[in-house]
């Protein structure tokens, strides 16, 4: 007689088995890797919170990414650290800005690289905010022109996709068309489409200095609490134009990952904050290391994300070589 119950553990016996019917697997083609650039000379500063992170300036920009590419890393994306704040956020769209000269130079060296830009005017304002601000309230429509100008900057200083972080309305369409007038019609658009207002992206503010001089962005990120509305932002964002949709932080919004995955490619932002607390527990020996980055970003790869920007990127790869 058969036995009345059913032995699941016959698939868990050993490793061959487990991995013959694994239904999430990472390769190296899922990653992007954040870097920061910064003005100067001969620059590799550690970014405090941030453990394993730098600050390069745009010499050390061959060297450090020399690895990345080795590692067979696709995709980097891009911040920059200005010299100067302004009103308007002015460096953000020059073409000697920092962003676009880190930008030629990675091409020049690595053009088979994809070069992913962060378009967003929190760095480079004296507000800290992610729009212009007038009368102490962030104006849309004014931010859509800057942003156009951004864009197109960035497209023709060689970036293949360029990723509106800001959460304006109207965004995508104005950038759209903002390329396509500058002839820019094969520069995609990666947009932070579902980007919540969180308190895992401290790190990075304390890392580019983009901490809001008043307030906080609640009127124009999204409210954690609200995963419909995620929905409606990413069919707007594909109505608009994006090429690439992004959930952003990740771990915290597996749920919404997982609800928009659909006919479109989805990236998730494992952001600054999410990768701190991982490290720092990790190096207080909380968690294991390695076997706890590996299940962080299969979840996010189970939930349906087809990119994960992750500061992982490069240990990761070289976890996926040993195989
Ligand atoms: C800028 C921007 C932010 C991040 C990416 N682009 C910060 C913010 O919106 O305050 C967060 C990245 C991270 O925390 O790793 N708009
Ligand atoms: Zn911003």
């Amino acid at each position: 007689m058969g036995e009345d119950f059913i032995r699941s553990r016959r698939l868990r016996k050993n490793d061959g088995i487990r991995r013959l019917v694994r239904e999430t697997a990472l390769s190296v083609d899922d990653f992007v890797y954040p870097i920061f650039i910064t003005n100067g000379n001969n620059i590799k500063k550690p970014i405090p919170n941030m453990p394993g992170q730098y600050h390069y300036s745009v010499d050390q920009l061959k060297e450090s990414l020399k690895e990345v590419v080795q590692l067979g890393i696709l995709a980097v994306i891009v911040f920059g650290l200005p010299d100067k704040k302004d009103k308007l956020g002015s460096e953000a769209d020059s073409s000697q800005g920092i962003v676009q000269k880190g930008v030629r130079e990675i091409k020049k060296h690595y053009p088979f690289l994809t070069v992913i830009t962060d378009v967003c005017l929190c760095q480079y304002t004296i507000d800290g905010h992610c729009g212009v601000v007038e009368k102490k309230e962030i104006d849309n429509d004014i931010t859509l022109k800057r942003l156009q100008s951004i864009a197109v900057s960035h497209g023709k200083a060689g970036a293949d996709i360029v990723a509106p972080s800001d959460m304006m309305d109207g965004r995508v369409k104005a950038i759209r068309n903002a390329l396509d007038m500058a002839e820019l019609q094969n520069v995609l658009i990666m947009s932070y489409s579902a980007k919540f207002s969180s308190s895992f992206y401290s790190p990075f503010r304390g890392a580019v200095q983009s901490k809001p001089s008043f307030g906080d962005r609640q009127t124009y990120q999204m409210d954690p609490a609200n995963r419909i509305e995620a929905k409606r932002q990413i069919e707007i964002d594909i109505d608009e134009g994006a090429d690439i949709m992004m959930v952003k932080p990740a771990l915290h919004y597996l749920d919404i990952i997982r609800d928009v995955k659909n006919d479109f490619p989805i990236a998730a932002y494992h952001v600054s904050g999410e990768y701190a607390m991982f490290k720092l527990a990790a190096q207080n020996g909380l968690v294991d290391e390695k076997k706890g980055m590996i299940e962080t970003l299969i979840a996010i790869k189970r939930a349906g994300a087809d990119i994960i920007i992750t500061y992982f990127a490069k240990e990761i790869a070289k976890e996926l070589c040993k195989k």
